[in-house]
C-alpha cells in the first residue's frame, strides 16, 4: 500500500514538473500573420498620423519621430519637437505597440488611444490643444469621420480612436523567430545558441511574451545602484513611489536590430553595447564577446516584415 502511495506521489510530481516546464517553454508567442483592425478607421488614422495639422506650427507629424517606414522609432537619441525642444526620453517604436501591456517608458497611457494623446498635447512634441485639434480635423476630415461615427463634428476622442486603430495595423509579421516558433524553420547554430543563452542567463525573465517585453516594469540597474535626482524621468514621476526610482517599462525587443540607439536615454549606440550593459547592470554578470555575438544573432531573428498597411506606399 505504502509503495503504491510513493509511486503515485512520484508520478504526480513528474507530471506536475513537466507541466511547469511546458509552461516555461511557452514564454514566447509569434505575432499574428494578419493584423486585426478596422480597415476604415485605420485608413483615416493613417492620414492623421502623417498630417502636420496635429501640431501647433504644422511642422510635425507622428512620422517626424516615429519613422514607420523604417523602424517605427527614431535613429536619434532624442527627437526634436515643437520649437526644436527635445523629448526627454528616447522615442520607442510604434511597431507592434498594440501587443504591449504597458505604454511608454514609464506607463503613461492606460490605453493605446490615451497614450496617443500625450504627443499631441505635450509642449515638447506637437503642442496643440483639444479644441484646435477638433476644429482642424473637422474642417479637413469631417466628411470621413461622418461616415464612421455619424457626425461631421469630430471629437478629440475620435481622433485618438482612429490613431490607435492605425497603430494596431503596425504589426511586423514573419520574423525568423516567429517562423521558428510556428515550426516552419530552424534557427542557425549561432542563433539557437543565442536563444539558449537568452533564456539561461535570465534575459527572458524580463523580456518575454508576444513582444519579448512590453509587459512589466523593472529597474534599470537591478545590480547597480545609482544616484537619483529630480532630472531623471522614470516611473517615479507617474507613481510618486520611492521603489519606482529608475524603474522603466521593459521594452519590446521585436525589431531591436533596427531601433538603435538604445535605452530610455539612447546612450547605447550598438546592440552589442546594450547586451553588455544589460548583463552587467540587470543580471550582475559579464557576458563574453563570443556569447554576446550569439545573443545578438538571436535578437536579429526578431526583425519582421514591413506592416501590410504600408506595403503599397511610395
Ligand atoms: C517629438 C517627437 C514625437 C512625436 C511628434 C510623436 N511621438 Fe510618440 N513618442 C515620442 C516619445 C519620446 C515617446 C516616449 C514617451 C514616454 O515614454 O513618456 C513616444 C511614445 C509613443 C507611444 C508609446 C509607445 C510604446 O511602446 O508604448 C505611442 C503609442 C506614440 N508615441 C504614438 C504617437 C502618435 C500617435 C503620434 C502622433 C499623434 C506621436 N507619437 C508623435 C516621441 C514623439
Ligand atoms: C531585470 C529585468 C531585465 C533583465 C534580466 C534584462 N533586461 Fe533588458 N531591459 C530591461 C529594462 C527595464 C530595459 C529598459 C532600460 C532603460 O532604458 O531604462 C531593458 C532594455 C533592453 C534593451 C534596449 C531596448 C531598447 O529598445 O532600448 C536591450 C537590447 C535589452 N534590454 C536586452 C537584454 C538582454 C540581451 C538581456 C540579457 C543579457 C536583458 N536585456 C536582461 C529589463 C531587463
Amino acid at each position: 500500500m505504502k509503495f503504491i502511495i510513493v509511486i503515485s506521489v512520484l508520478l504526480f510530481h513528474t507530471m506536475f514538473s513537466s507541466a511547469v516546464l511546458a509552461q516555461n517553454s511557452n514564454l514566447f508567442f509569434p505575432l499574428p500573420e494578419q493584423a486585426n483592425y478596422n480597415e476604415d478607421k485605420a485608413a483615416l488614422g493613417k492620414l492623421l498620423f502623417l498630417d502636420p495639422i496635429l501640431s501647433k506650427d504644422q511642422n510635425y507629424t507622428c512620422l517626424s519621430c516615429h519613422n514607420i517606414y523604417f523602424n517605427g522609432a527614431d535613429t536619434r537619441a532624442f527627437s526634436p519637437g515643437y520649437q526644436q525642444k527635445f523629448a526627454r526620453l528616447n522615442t520607442p517604436t510604434v511597431y507592434n505597440v498594440s501587443f504591449n501591456q504597458i505604454f511608454s517608458w514609464v506607463g503613461r497611457g492606460k490605453t493605446l488611444a490615451e497614450q496617443s494623446s500625450f504627443p499631441i498635447l505635450s509642449n515638447n512634441e506637437m503642442a496643440l490643444d483639444r479644441s484646435t485639434v477638433e476644429q482642424r480635423v473637422t474642417e479637413k476630415y469631417g466628411a470621413n469621420f461622418e461616415k464612421l461615427y455619424g457626425k461631421k463634428q469630430v471629437s478629440f476622442e475620435q481622433v485618438l480612436d482612429v490613431l490607435a486603430e492605425f497603430q494596431k495595423a503596425l504589426v511586423t509579421p514573419n520574423a525568423r523567430f516567429d517562423q521558428y516558433l510556428r515550426g516552419e524553420i530552424s534557427l542557425t547554430e549561432q542563433e539557437a545558441m543565442g536563444y539558449k543563452l537568452f533564456k539561461q542567463y535570465g534575459c527572458a525573465s524580463c523580456h518575454n511574451g508576444i513582444n519579448i517585453g512590453g509587459n512589466s516594469f523593472q529597474k534599470y540597474g537591478v545590480f547597480k545602484k545609482r544616484k537619483w535626482n529630480q532630472e531623471v524621468v522614470d516611473r517615479f514621476q507617474i507613481s510618486g513611489r520611492d521603489k519606482d526610482k529608475y524603474v522603466y517599462r521593459v521594452p519590446s525587443l521585436r525589431n531591436v536590430a533596427k531601433t538603435a540607439p538604445y535605452f530610455h536615454h539612447g546612450k547605447a549606440k550598438t546592440l552589442d553595447k546594450a547586451i553588455d550593459v544589460m548583463a552587467q547592470i540587470n543580471l550582475g554578470r559579464k557576458i563574453e564577446a563570443s556569447e554576446r555575438k550569439s545573443i545578438e544573432a538571436f535578437l536579429k531573428t526578431l526583425t519582421g516584415q514591413l506592416p501590410d498597411i504600408l506595403a503599397n506606399d511610395k
